[in-house]
């Protein structure tokens, strides 16, 4: 039988390819895009990492979320950097969530509060993603936008903890693999890892809809 670190990474390819096509990712990606979308795509993250960080110190004692939470990880204050350089020292008053992120940020509140297993779903398709495809991100962010390498701008995406990001995702597959969770429950978690994406794409069709190419 499959890990369950391949098991999650499989069930879940179909819509990784569906987000990553996505029309306003492959615009971002294309730079084809303004700095504006740039922030306000970096505006909704902040939303959701909010509820992805804002429990962690309870979460680090629970037995199945506790070995996911790594101080390393967390990027509330990289984003918060990344936002005062692109909208301002006042970017918290012009802040707001699309409905799409605030539905997305619920859920992971929701998870964070009464469900763990739940919250290593949402943790796992946020934070393994920006580990891999983040620097993909990252790398056009600062060619589209001219970003200073790894500086203000795209901090969210630069984890100054980690020196060595394969050998980091090798070590977090294998405590996916140690998850304590039975078959059922495993399998919920693969379910919430699906709606994690399909949350994913809803703000990305959401950003792609306030941000259509003229063309
Ligand atoms: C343009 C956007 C994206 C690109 C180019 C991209 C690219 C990649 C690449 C190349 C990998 C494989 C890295 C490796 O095996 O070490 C990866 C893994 C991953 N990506 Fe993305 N990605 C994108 C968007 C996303 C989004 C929007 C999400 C979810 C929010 C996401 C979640 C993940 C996850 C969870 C993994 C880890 C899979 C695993 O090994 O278990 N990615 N991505």
């Amino acid at each position: 039988m499959d890990s369950f670190s391949t098991l999650i990474r499989t069930a879940s390819h179909e819509q990784h390819v569906e987000a990553e096509t996505s029309t306003f990712m492959s615009d971002l990606l294309g730079g084809r895009l303004g700095m504006d979308a740039y922030a306000r795509y970096t505006e909704q993250l902040w939303f959701v990492y909010e509820a992805l960080e804002s429990g962690t110190e309870r979460l680090a004692s629970d037995p199945v979320a506790g070995p996911f939470i790594r101080p390393e990880l967390l990027r509330l204050p990289s984003l918060e950097q990344d936002l005062a350089h692109l909208r301002g020292p006042g970017w918290r008053t012009t802040l707001t969530a699309l409905p799409a992120t605030r539905a997305y940020a619920e859920r992971v509140a929701h998870c964070a509060a009464e469900w763990p297993a739940g919250y290593v779903a949402h943790h796992y398709t946020r934070y393994l993603g920006d580990l891999s495809g983040g620097q993909i991100i990252r790398d056009r962010a600062e060619r589209t936008w001219g970003f200073p390498r790894k500086g203000d701008g795209v901090r969210f995406y630069v984890f100054e903890g980690i020196r060595n990001p394969a050998a980091f995702k090798r070590e977090y597959r294998e405590l996916l693999d140690g998850v304590r969770a039975d078959d059922l429950e495993k399998q919920r978690i693969v379910a919430e890892c699906k709606r994690a994406f399909a949350l994913n794409t809803a703000v990305f069709r959401a950003l792609g809809e306030e941000f259509p190419l003229s063309a």
